[in-house]
């Protein structure tokens, strides 16, 4: 007969949250190969634990030379937007509950891929170029904009105003609506969901002044007008931002020239 102490074993041994998955993850190192190929790591996890979660444990215990961004693991900083099962997400707000399912023929979990966000050049593993989309968030001048007056204390501005551009002042700039646009991944030129939700946020702010200025720049052969409206930005997001709304509303305002 079991003692107390092996049944409180054996119950928490049967109680064990812990799943085996494999993460399918797309390697590259310019330095061995030019070409990319997938390897599997079988680890075991909780699955209340996220995709980051999963890629620490596969670099601190079994393969170093994994590399990938991240920094906060909060979805705040924005650094680690990569390729989840086909779509763009952040490890670290990702739960590997929310994207296991089961293979109905050996009853085990299927393979998680993960690879690196798309139309970017990747540099190695998951980590891509960001220079590119930094570039496009800095040409439509991502501050605000005043002259003369300096007010004394803050600059008012009424709740409603304020309201107009609340939403895009949620963007962490991942570049996950940037890298999920197919007419980014077709032409890198485009200015991109991001840069273009960053302009919105100062464009409809009624305290700043050079909204001309920035349409005038979206209005370029690589601004706006090469959106296709296709949404995935908008799917893509991770803060829920209406990135395919803020275009659009760009859109009108180069039309209207009201903002
Ligand atoms: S709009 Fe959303 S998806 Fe695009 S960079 Fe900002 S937070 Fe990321
Ligand atoms: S690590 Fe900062 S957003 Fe994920």
């Amino acid at each position: 007969m079991a003692t107390p102490l092996l049944d409180k074993v054996e119950d928490e041994s049967a109680a064990s949250p812990y799943i085996t998955v494999t993460l399918r993850i797309r390697r590259f190192n310019p330095e061995i190969s030019d070409e990319s190929r997938w390897e599997d790591f079988s680890i075991e996890i909780d699955p209340k634990e996220r995709v980051l979660d999963a890629l620490h444990k596969i670099k601190w215990d079994v393969d170093g030379s994994l590399t990938f961004r991240r920094s906060c693991a909060h979805g705040i900083c924005g650094s680690d937007a990569m390729r989840i099962n086909g779509k763009n997400r952040l490890a670290c707000k990702t739960l590997i509950k929310d994207i296991t399912s089961i293979d109905k023929k050996t009853g085990a979990p299927k393979p998680i891929t993960v690879e690196a966000i798309k139309g970017l050049t990747v540099l190695k593993d998951l980590i891509v170029d960001m220079d590119p989309f930094f570039q496009a968030y800095r040409d439509v001048m991502p501050f605000l904009v005043t002259s003369g007056n300096e007010p004394t204390r803050e600059r008012l501005q009424s709740a409603e105003d304020r309201e107009r551009f609340d939403d895009t002042t949620k963007c962490i700039l991942c570049a996950a609506c940037t890298s999920s646009c197919p007419v980014f991944w077709n032409d890198g030129q485009y200015f991109g969901p991001a840069a273009i939700v960053n302009a919105h946020r100062f464009i409809f702010d009624s305290r700043d002044e050079a909204g001309e200025q920035r349409l005038e720049i979206l209005n370029d052969k690589d601004g706006v007008w090469r959106c296709r409206t296709t949404f995935n930005c908008t799917d893509a997001c991770p803060r829920g931002i209406e990135v395919t709304k803020a275009i659009q509303e760009v859109k009108r305002a180069l039309i209207t020239r009201r903002f």
